[in-house]
């Protein structure tokens, strides 16, 4: 049985992992619509800004959706958790930094609360604070990664073996067979992100989306692992020319370089001279703009397909 998706109140093991900045309350509402969960990504907006998105997917859809609350690059962490018990968000996901002051609020007006991490030890110790889920991301994933660059193959059955409540995997799954070695290795769903970018309902510029599904297993680069601030993003002018000279950089203007402002140039405005665009190393597997509907029938159908196929190799 599958507790997470009873937990979540959702039909399908399939999370929408928090795009800051740049996801908009019609590619998550189309999720939650769906049957998975869609996430609403703060990043640095203002708790306006928040304020209307949220307005704005309860209009859109009667089910679950989550709020992605990124710990540490919000400036307005304490106003956005308000604004999720006022608008009974049911479901958080926090990330990028310690969960732990923030847990024990939420639950008391009966928020769910599912915790990122990249490491076994925060998984622990995301556990004992009291987190619901844990979604464990690995290093194949699109935009900020954990710097012990551990790999989802990796992580996800350390962590299951580590922690009793349900784990979600994140970090390299775009398809049904993703979702299947996921579910085989103990998680209970998958978090994508990537494999959102090139949809019909997201919101991001062709060349973005064009450059996903072009893109080949190799096409992605870390950028900022001198800085500590490691993230995987597209080849691009822009982000290999920020790899090549970031040794020149002060830790403030690398952190100014890879800002908001760059990442809405490359993912929005399509500008990969001026911007940035996040992906994963699963982008080379992804070949078309489906709907969400069409992507989630063939996962699912992809998925039980190719446990058939898997049940038949262990009996030969
Ligand atoms: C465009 C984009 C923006 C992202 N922004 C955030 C964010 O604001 N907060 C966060 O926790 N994760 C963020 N991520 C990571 C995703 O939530 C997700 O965990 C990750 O993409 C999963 O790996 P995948 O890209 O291989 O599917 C972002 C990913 C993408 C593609």
């Amino acid at each position: 049985m599958n507790t997470l998706v009873e937990l979540l109140g959702i039909d399908l093991p399939i999370i929408q992992g928090g795009m800051g900045n740049i996801s908009n309350a019609k590619l998550s509402s189309s999720i939650s619509n769906a049957g998975g969960l869609g996430t609403i990504g703060v990043g640095t907006l203002t708790p306006d800004d928040v304020e209307k998105m949220i307005n704005e997917i309860q209009g859109l859809t009667n089910k679950p959706f989550a709020v992605n609350l990124p710990i540490k690059v919000t400036p307005f962490i304490h106003e956005m958790v308000e604004l999720i018990l006022k608008y009974k968000v049911p479901i958080v996901s926090l990330s990028a930094g310690n969960p732990a002051p923030f847990i024990s609020k939420l639950h008391e007006h009966g928020v769910k609360v599912m915790v990122v991490i990249g490491a076994v030890n925060q998984a622990v110790k995301a556990e004992q604070a009291g987190a619901d889920v844990i979604i464990a991301e690995g290093y194949e994933a699109a935009g900020i990664n954990s710097p012990f660059e551990t790999t989802t193959l990796t992580l996800i059955p350390q962590v299951v073996d580590a922690v009793k409540v349900p784990v979600i995997a994140a970090g390299g799954i775009a398809d049904g067979r993703g979702l299947l070695a996921a579910l085989a290795l103990g998680a209970q769903g998958v978090q994508m992100g990537t494999r959102f970018v090139a949809t019909q309902e997201a919101p991001f510029s062709k060349e973005y989306k064009n450059k996903i599904i072009n893109a080949n297993d190799h096409n992605t680069l870390i950028i900022g692992r001198s800085h500590g601030q490691i993230r995987r993003v597209l080849e691009g002018d822009y982000a290999s020319n920020l790899l090549k000279n970031e040794g020149e950089y002060s830790n403030q203007e690398f952190a100014e370089s890879t800002s908001e402002k760059h990442h809405l140039l490359g993912a929005i405005e399509g500008d990969d001279k001026k911007g940035f665009m996040n992906s994963g190393q699963i982008a080379g597997l992804i070949s078309n703009e489906p709907t969400i509907s069409e992507l989630f029938e063939e996962i699912m159908q992809d998925c039980r397909k190719k446990l058939k196929n898997v049940v038949n190799q262990i009996n030969l």
